[in-house]
């Protein structure tokens, strides 16, 4: 009999506890972001980390079980429902990206005259298109395009899995590293958000080179 055991829930729901419960306690309760910010500029925090970690998972649980890590078969079925749910919140984090990015915000980001710095650019960059490389990859699942062998080969194959890393690990890097190598200003001495996600991609890129076939 087929096997219908599927830890997904439990898996999203850790990780998504993880994400959120990090960002409060590194920006509200060791930092000195307001708590009225949670609904919106620490939540998108929180979800863009949990997002990050479970597409992660999505790409490294079958490498990881070829290098011979013998997972449930719960997780290895989970993976799907990873990979979707993880392209959902990350659509989340897009749209409220969208709607708080301006200077009185992410002062960062911005020149004095208001247009974007080179840093930002190519972060955002990266995003975007990291973005659009999920959706094609979550486009591919769909029945309709599966019938399409050639498309779904090259779609699911390690180098355009490794090429959608790499785009969201430019996002991440250009948007952060500069603090990344400030410790001294790291509230309560925790990693930025996007250093915590960037340690994450570095270990997933490794087990996918290695591992995916
Ligand atoms: C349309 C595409 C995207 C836009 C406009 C966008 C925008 C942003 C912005 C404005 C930030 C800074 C957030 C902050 O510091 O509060 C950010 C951070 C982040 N983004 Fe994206 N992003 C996009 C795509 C992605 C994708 C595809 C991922 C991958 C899962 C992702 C993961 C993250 C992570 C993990 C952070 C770090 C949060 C932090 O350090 O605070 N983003 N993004």
């Amino acid at each position: 009999m087929e096997n219908k055991k599927n830890s997904a829930g439990t898996i999203i729901t850790v990780t998504l506890i993880f994400g959120l419960a990090y960002a409060v306690l590194r920006y509200h309760v060791l930092g000195p972001v307001p708590w009225k910010d949670f609904p919106f500029f620490i939540l998108n925090k929180g979800i863009s980390l949990g997002a990050f970690i479970l597409l992660t998972f999505n790409f490294s649980f079958g490498p990881l079980n070829n290098l011979g890590v013998k997972f449930p078969q719960g997780w290895l079925q989970a993976r799907k429902a990873l990979g979707m749910t993880g392209f959902l919140l990350v659509l989340i984090h897009a749209l409220m990206s969208f709607m708080l990015f301006k200077p009185t915000v992410y002062g960062k980001f911005f020149e004095e005259n208001g247009t974007l710095t080179l840093l930002a650019g190519l972060s955002m960059l990266g995003g975007v298109l990291g973005f659009v490389v999920l959706w094609g990859y979550n486009l591919s699942f769909q029945t309709h395009l599966s019938e399409d062998k050639a498309f779904i080969q090259f779609i699911t194959s390690r180098k355009f899995l490794l090429t959608a890393m790499l785009l969201v690990a430019a996002h991440l890097f250009f948007m952060g590293y500069k603090g990344w190598l400030n410790p001294s200003v790291w509230h309560g001495g925790l990693p930025p958000i996007s250093l915590v996600a960037f340690i994450c991609f570095v270990i997933g890129y490794i087990i996918n080179l290695l591992g995916r076939e």
